[in-house]
């Protein structure tokens, strides 16, 4: 099957890690010749409740049994949307009352910078260096990072960018300046918070400028930073939230969330501001509604931040410089490129999934799924340790 892969499946680096997948559950995933790995990755962040839980997979069941796909988004009521969307509500500040499914993070991405543009009627978006959105061409020309879009250039146009937590950049916003597009706390550069009152700062500015503030929750959102979204840690709302990855439990999907009233302008001039054919599928609405039951009726959000504590009392070694992040989305920071290179590769033959970040060489990603026990990270922290023992 390796071979078929290799020839058949469109690849995206020389050296993908093929492991050869037979089924997967909890925080194992199970290779084609019977070994458990375990899994600090959780799909890049995506199976927030680890995998295949019992209530995602009765969810979906239900649903299939029931109807599948019947129209394109937005003209029938199906009750999985409308249920998920109206509970995503009640845990949202006012203003984020209207959400619209879409397939994807990027998707999400693009209906986000649609809007606020369509809704300021300016042009210009600001986004961070270093910023990742996704990699449709909207999201690229918001990706803080040439080396990985130069060649697919020219992109759209009207995009600056500025400094992520710093202050001064700030004034490159002005009333120009149709929305200011962030992550809350930086994914693909290093898991990078928002210092002191930064995101209160961007906040301010927006307002005073007339600028919307549009926040990419795709990573952070749904628990993983020990909040539901990363933006409460923050004390401030944006105009437009942008969630996906661990919001189905590993099913693709995304959505864009924001007022009534600026939802509303994608109805008209021009009429389907934004379509999709999937979008709102009722079979990741229901995966998504019950993960979110999951997420906010267990007490898994406050483990969250047990949970990284006890990575962090376990992961002190000489070789980690620092451990960044929040939540159970944390990066061990190392001065050296090989150390990273050589923890992932030696944990993956151990066993223990790892993975490394798009934009900081010098860090391994840790962001298990939130169902994580105790048991399963101290083994994994235990092989890491080992594995920097043994570095020479
Ligand atoms: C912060 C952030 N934004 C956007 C995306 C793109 O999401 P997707 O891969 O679902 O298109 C990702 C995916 O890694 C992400 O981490």
């Amino acid at each position: 099957m390796k071979d078929d892969f290799f020839k058949y499946q469109a690849q995206t680096t020389p050296h993908p890690l093929a492991l050869e997948i037979a089924h997967a559950k909890g925080s194992y995933i199970y290779d084609t010749e019977g070994n458990a790995h375990l899994d600090f990755v959780a799909g890049v962040s995506a199976c927030c409740l680890g995998h295949c839980h019992p209530k995602i997979v009765q969810a979906i069941k239900s649903q299939t049994d029931k109807y599948m796909h019947v129209m394109v988004y937005g003209e029938y009521v199906q009750e999985p949307a409308v249920a998920y969307t109206k509970l995503l509500a009640s845990h949202l500040p006012k203003n984020l009352e209207t959400t619209y499914l879409v397939n994807s993070g990027t998707e999400a991405i693009e209906g986000a910078l649609k809007l606020a543009r369509r809704y300021t009627g300016r042009s210009e978006l600001i986004a961070a260096n270093n910023a990742y959105h996704g990699n449709t061409m909207g999201s690229l020309s918001v990706t803080g990072y040439e080396a990985r879009k130069s060649a697919f250039r020219p992109l759209i146009p009207n995009v600056r960018f500025i400094q992520f937590n710093s202050l001064s950049d700030l004034e490159k916003i002005t009333k120009k300046t149709a929305a200011v597009l962030l992550e809350t706390i930086q994914g693909g550069a290093g898991f990078i918070l928002p210092k002191n009152d930064y995101l209160k700062e961007v906040r301010q500015r927006c307002n005073e400028m007339g600028a919307l503030l549009i926040l990419d929750e795709i990573q952070p959102g749904f628990g993983r930073t020990g909040k539901l979204f990363a933006f409460e840690h923050f004390d401030i709302t944006p105009d437009i939230l942008v969630v996906g990855k661990g919001m189905a439990s590993g099913l693709p999907v995304g959505a864009f969330i924001a007022s009534h009233k600026m939802m509303a302008t994608l109805q008209e001039h021009p009429k389907l501001g934004h379509i999709t054919t999937f979008g709102g599928n009722p079979v990741i609405a229901a995966a998504s509604l019950a993960t979110l039951k999951e997420v906010t009726e267990s007490q898994l959000i406050t483990y969250t931040l047990e949970k990284e504590q006890l990575f962090r009392s376990l992961l002190v070694h000489p070789l980690i410089k620092e451990v960044r992040g929040k939540g159970l989305m944390l990066a061990l920071l190392f001065e050296k490129i090989e150390i990273v290179n050589y923890l992932v590769l030696e944990a993956a033959k151990k066993r223990l999934i790892l993975f490394w970040l798009l934009f900081e060489p010098k860090a391994v990603r840790i962001s298990p799924p939130l169902t994580i026990s105790e048991e399963e990270i101290k083994i994994g922290c235990l092989q890491i340790v080992d594995l920097l023992n043994a570095y020479q």
